[in-house]
């Protein structure tokens, strides 16, 4: 065949495939002037795609193996996925010599299949421990042994999987002491910048993060909280992020939530809103209603948080992740014993005026 045959067929082809495209595009357009059509965008907007930085959910990975709802709505809306459990100690190490991997690996293997983020949640907290770590009798070494050999076994584990580790939860008190926990008794307190070094051994290539909630109750905690980390950077110690996990209250000031996130990006370190939620019934009304009213205070509370969180440098935006998915899932009712409807989906996955609260936050 000659070239400009070849050429020509070539031609032909790629304007058949051009007309094919345009024709099953997810763009109606009415009239047809080169010059002026504007497109209708018929695709819907989603938190993935609209939204400048990663947007996550906690997961029950009992749920995701069991409910289709649940399943389709994270994989349409969402980019980045946290272990709302199944990453704690005492899910993925009962006893001193079992680790139990399935649950955590399923959800690895949903993301992977979805092109989502794995955020790991938690390397190291005082919940949700076991019973052999909490009975254990142990010399300071053999305990030392022990926050280690859990650590990198885990990190180990899903190296390359997981992106980024929550490895300290929680260690400052509402009071601004550090907490008094098991660790903390059997260790000191500078256990928890070893709990870093051990971890960026275990994957240097792992984003290293201290999560704590009540950045937006005021400075007692907040100052706390910004001392650690900010002492864990001086002495060097390898720690990339800050998370706010945010389970706030619709009640709660915009000037408190936005100087949570302010503060924690002048530490200079990634910040990840990591487990957001706002109550709308804090105070354990037992009759209480979801009303309108309550709806829209709640979309105006996400837009001021996303707006805040919108304002720090990008290179520090790790993302924002709810704790899970809609309001039949959260912790939250069955936590407190008391209605409650903090996400931004209902329990019949549709979604709330906080969705376009979100979306309007970066507007
Ligand atoms: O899986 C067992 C089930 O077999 C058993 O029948 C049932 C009876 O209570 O318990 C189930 O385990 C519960 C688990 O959630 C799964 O539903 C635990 O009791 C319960 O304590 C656990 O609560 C979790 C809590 O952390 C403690 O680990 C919540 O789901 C989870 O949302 C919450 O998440 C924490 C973050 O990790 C850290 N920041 C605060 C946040 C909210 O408390």
């Amino acid at each position: 065949m000659k070239t400009s045959t070849k050429i020509s067929l070539a031609s032909g082809l790629l304007l058949s495939i051009s007309l094919l495209s345009i024709s099953c595009a997810k763009y109606k357009s009415t009239s047809i002037d080169p010059g002026t059509v504007t497109p209708t965008k018929t695709e819907e907007v989603t938190l993935k795609s609209a939204m400048p930085f990663p947007m996550g959910a906690a997961l029950n990975v009992s749920l995701l193996k069991s409910n289709n709802n649940y399943r389709n709505l994270i994989i349409k809306e969402f980019n980045s996925v946290t272990a709302e459990n199944a990453m704690k100690f005492a899910s993925l190490h009962p006893s001193k010599d079992t680790y139990t991997w399935s649950d955590a690996d399923y959800l690895i293997d949903f993301a992977n299949a979805n092109g989502m983020r794995v955020h790991g949640h938690t390397l190291n907290w005082y919940k949700s421990l076991p019973d052999w770590v909490n009975n254990f009798q142990g010399t300071t070494a053999e305990w030392e042994n022990l926050l280690k050999t859990h650590i990198q076994t885990v990190i180990g584990h899903f190296k390359g999987k997981v992106a980024s580790w929550d490895v300290v939860n929680e260690a400052i008190n509402d009071d601004g002491k550090i907490r008094n926990s098991i660790w903390v008794q059997k260790l000191g307190v500078d256990y928890i910048g070893r709990a870093f070094q051990y971890a960026h051994e275990a994957d240097p290539n792992a984003l290293l993060f201290y999560n704590d909630y009540g950045h937006e109750f005021g400075p007692t905690k907040r100052t706390a909280i910004l001392n650690l980390v900010n002492s864990l950077k001086s002495k060097g110690i390898p720690i990339d992020g800050i998370g706010l996990q945010m389970h706030t209250r619709v009640t709660q000031t915009d000037a408190n939530l936005a100087t949570a996130i302010t503060t924690a990006a002048a530490t200079g370190l990634k910040v990840h809103i990591s487990e957001i939620d706002i109550a709308l019934n804090p105070d354990n009304t037992a009759g209480a209603t979801y009303t309108t009213a309550l709806a829209d205070q709640q979309a105006a509370k996400y837009k001021a948080i996303v707006k805040a969180y919108n304002s720090i440098p990008k290179a520090q935006q790790f993302g924002i992740t709810q704790w899970n998915v809609t309001d039949a899932d959260s912790w939250i009712p069955s936590n407190y014993n008391r209605p409650d409807w903090p996400l931004p989906f209902d329990a019949q996955y549709q979604r709330k005026p906080a969705y376009q609260g979100i979306l309007d936050g970066i507007k």
